[in-house]
């Protein structure tokens, strides 16, 4: 019997109904449909708008389509792992708040901050429980309720991100399938570049910071731009590299979907042909934590058992970081 490894053999997105489009953006900042297409490879993004709902209600509806596909009950899982940075509260996490939700009854939950690298972050994580045999199913959530806190009157960044979540189930295989590799980085130094200024213990919500609406993400998207390119590309060479693999033996790269010239220069870096990257950012824009695991979602009947797939992002922190596994049905 080979060594356990953790597979994903289940994957589940949830995104709201109502699209926000370019034209939709035009008529509420100064920017343009072949502006935000031309620079980002964005035509529309999905936004969260059904009254009282929040992350935690995207994540339970794609873990609840999960578990209804694999058949797994709820009172099965051991574990939820969210990552998102759009928690329904500052606390308690919105992992415990999903098993609820979801009636995962014997499970325990926690959320992984690590912007938009937070599934890679959480699915190692989640990962380390499964191959170490200590739980059976282990469920991995990225969801961002993006729309919480976007400014629609800065065009820097309403243009950018979209609300959707998608979970993948984690269980052990000893065929060879599942989580081979990762190689995961921060720098702390990047927060200056990509974060929200107030609503945290270093400047608590106060009426000035709500009038310097100082409680959305800002970005200085020129500089994370050129780090994304060199940190995803970096890290994927790396993964590369110690497994003895090329570009050639890799099915699928499946990056984080931020920007699609990101992508494109990603994939030009590793002279990877862009039919076998995974792209959905033109329906979708940056859905955060979301991306990765939406994209697998869209391109899972695709997938064969034993595909080689590269997993990359890059994020606020600054995070970042590529994963290796075979598909494992
Ligand atoms: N519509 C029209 N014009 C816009 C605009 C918009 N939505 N947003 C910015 N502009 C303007 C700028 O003000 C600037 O005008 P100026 O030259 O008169 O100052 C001009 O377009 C060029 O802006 P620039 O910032 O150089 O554009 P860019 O090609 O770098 O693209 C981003 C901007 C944000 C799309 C790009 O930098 C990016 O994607 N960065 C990565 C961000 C990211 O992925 N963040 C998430 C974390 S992974």
């Amino acid at each position: 019997m080979g060594k356990t490894r953790a597979a994903i053999t289940g994957v589940q997105g949830w995104v709201p109904e109502t699209k926000l489009t370019n034209h939709d953006l035009e008529k509420m900042v100064d920017t343009n449909d072949e502006w935000i297409q031309s620079r980002t490879g964005i035509k529309e993004r999905r936004i969260l708008r059904t009254p009282g709902w929040a992350t935690s209600d995207m994540c339970a509806e794609a873990v609840k389509g999960l578990l209804e596909k694999t058949g797994v009950k709820p009172g099965e899982i051991d574990l939820i792992i969210v990552a998102t940075v759009t928690a329904d509260m500052v606390f308690p996490d919105t992992a415990n708040t999903v098993c609820d939700k979801v009636g995962a009854k014997n499970a325990f939950g926690f959320d992984v901050n690590a912007a938009c690298s937070g599934f890679l972050f959480a699915l190692a994580t989640g990962a380390q429980y499964v191959q170490n045999e200590v739980y059976n199913k282990v469920i991995v959530v990225g969801s961002d309720m993006m729309s919480s806190i976007i400014d629609y009157t800065d065009r820097n960044t309403c243009v950018i991100f979209g609300d959707g979540a998608a979970a993948v189930l984690l269980e052990p295989r000893k065929d060879g399938n599942g989580i081979v590799d990762f190689v995961l980085r921060g720098d702390g130094s990047g927060r200056e570049m990509l974060h929200m200024k107030a609503g945290g213990s270093l400047k608590p919500a106060s009426l000035e910071t709500v009038a310097a609406r100082e409680h959305y993400a800002w970005q200085d998207g020129k500089r994370v731009y050129v780090h994304a390119v060199k940190g995803m590309s970096g890290t994927c060479e790396e993964v590369l590299r110690r497994n003895k693999l090329t570009s050639d033996d890799v099915q699928w790269l499946v990056p984080h979907q931020a920007n699609m010239r990101i992508i494109q220069s990603v994939a030009e870096h590793m002279h990877f042909p862009m039919e076998r990257v995974m792209v959905n950012i033109e329906r979708y824009g940056n859905t955060t934590a979301a991306t990765i695991p939406l994209c697998l979602w869209e391109y899972e009947k695709q997938l064969k058992k034993g595909d080689n797939i590269i997993l990359t992002a890059f994020g606020g922190g600054f995070t970042w970081g590529a994963l290796y596994l075979k598909w494992a049905y």
